[in-house]
């Protein structure tokens, strides 16, 4: 099932969707484009949020206004892309944020220069609450980390998500062509926020991504599916 692991399709919460209409368009955009199964990661921002509690709640108003507007999928899967702050995996409730019925937890690494405590915090969440970390566009921190960094980050137990725009950029698709060769678990997404700049794009992922790394992507949901 043609599944996009990263989109900011929810209205009114993120710098995503400004509303119900860009969502359905951009839901409609993505069913056309043949995608099957889209899970919703609206941005968690620890220091700017009163509680996890606070933005599921937030969570759920903005995916109830959406789902009673008339959009081709029946439901979406819930998640978060949370960014990784010093502290996070102490957040109450943090686990809360995982990709709904499932063991993964998207996660994204700020941006800037890597420091050591950011894996760390990485490895604290998926060994206290038994997760596997997604780590979000991955290829765009290319231009912060040294060759040796990212080669210490792709030894993390983690999936490891590409955005579909990596394979337009020439430096990324070079990265992303090596990280699918080397065999680490890689997923797909849009990371679309609207209808503009940053619309769904699973057509420049059909036209240039090996269709079996796209089955791949695929099926790894089904893999990390709650027993
Ligand atoms: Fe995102």
């Amino acid at each position: 099932m043609r599944t996009d692991y990263h989109c900011h399709v929810l209205p009114e919460i993120d710098d995503g969707a400004k509303n119900t209409d860009m969502s359905v368009q951009m839901l409609e955009m993505l069913h056309g484009q043949g995608v099957e199964r889209v899970t919703a990661t609206p941005h968690f921002y620890a220091h700017r949020e009163k509680s996890v509690r606070r933005f599921l709640e937030k969570r759920q108003q903005s995916y109830d206004k959406l789902m009673s507007c008339k959009n081709p999928f029946g439901e979406l899967i819930l998640g978060a892309e949370v960014a990784v702050e010093h502290g996070i995996s102490e957040l109450e409730g943090i686990e809360r944020l995982a990709i709904s019925g499932t063991d993964l937890i998207l996660l994204e690494f700020p941006y800037g220069p890597y420091a050591e405590w950011m894996s760390e915090e990485i490895y604290n969440i998926s060994c206290e609450y038994h997760l596997t970390p997604v780590i979000a566009h991955i290829h765009r921190y290319i231009g912060y980390y040294s060759r040796s960094e990212m080669e210490h980050i792709l030894k993390t137990n983690a999936v490891f998500q590409i955005n579909n725009e990596a394979f337009g950029s020439f430096r990324e698709k070079r990265f992303v062509k090596a990280l699918m060769k080397s065999g680490v678990p890689v997923v797909f997404g849009s990371d679309s926020h609207n209808m503009s700049g940053r619309r769904p794009n699973f057509d420049l992922l059909a036209k240039k991504a090996p269709q079996e790394c796209i089955e791949a992507s695929d099926m790894m949901l089904d893999k990390y599916l709650k027993k």
